[in-house]
């Protein structure tokens, strides 16, 4: 029996996340295991969801980068300290983005230094890991175009540039982590949905 079940969905907006998740959770239910918690980031917790508001909206100030980053990081500390860290060994829990996301949107898109994501994630108490990260590898042109009707929040109206940042320093990170495992996003999603599949089977009969 493993110790932890903690799967995380990573990728760029549009790259399929929320799609992804709904089916880890449709597999495990179909395979029987119904101790599920579906989670995001930013959020998962009354005082995160709140926070993941504030990040979201647009206001008529800068919104300062290291402002954001901060934001952020409470939110996460909040999701870790309520949610996963006294559930992680009684459920699997999916999240829908993880400290991943911090590494590629505020180091890759927002130029955030390395060293104080490396301090946060210190300062929090994150020793937490995944057991699976899916990064769902997309084009931004791609991904865009896949949420071009959605009510877009702040983040999501970030230009291709941004987006282009962001989903090189995830590539970037996921190249050199064995734990990562890169799908191509680019293709169907009936083949998504297949290489999904065979990653949680093979974690399972692990
Ligand atoms: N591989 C794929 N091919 C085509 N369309 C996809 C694919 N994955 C997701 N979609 C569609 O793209 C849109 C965005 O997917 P979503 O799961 O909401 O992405 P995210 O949560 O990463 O922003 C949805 O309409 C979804 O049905
Ligand atoms: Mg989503």
């Amino acid at each position: 029996m493993k110790l932890n079940k903690f799967i995380v969905v990573e990728g760029i907006d549009g790259s399929g996340k929320t799609t992804i998740c709904n089916y880890i959770i449709y597999l495990l239910k179909c395979w029987n295991i119904n101790n599920i918690i579906r989670t995001h980031e930013p959020g998962g917790t009354i005082l995160a969801e709140k926070i993941r508001n504030l990040i979201k909206n647009s206001y008529k100030e800068f919104f300062s980068y290291k402002t954001e980053l901060l934001l952020l990081y409470a939110a996460r500390l909040q999701l870790l300290d309520n949610i996963i860290k006294p559930n992680i060994k009684d459920y699997w829990i999916i999240s829908d983005r993880y400290d991943l996301s911090s590494y590629a949107y505020q180091i890759g898109g927002r130029g955030i230094q390395k060293k104080d994501i490396l301090f946060l994630q210190k300062f929090i108490n994150n020793n937490i890991i995944p057991n699976i990260v899916i990064y769902l590898d997309v084009n931004p042109l791609i991904g865009l175009q896949r949420i071009k009707n959605r009510n877009k929040d702040r983040i999501e109206k970030e230009s291709i540039k941004f987006f282009t940042n962001v989903r090189k320093y995830y590539l970037k990170i996921a190249n050199n982590n064995n734990m990562i495992k890169i799908i191509d996003a680019n293709n169907n999603l009936s083949n998504v949905k297949l290489l999904v599949k065979k990653i949680l089977f093979n974690f399972i009969k692990s």
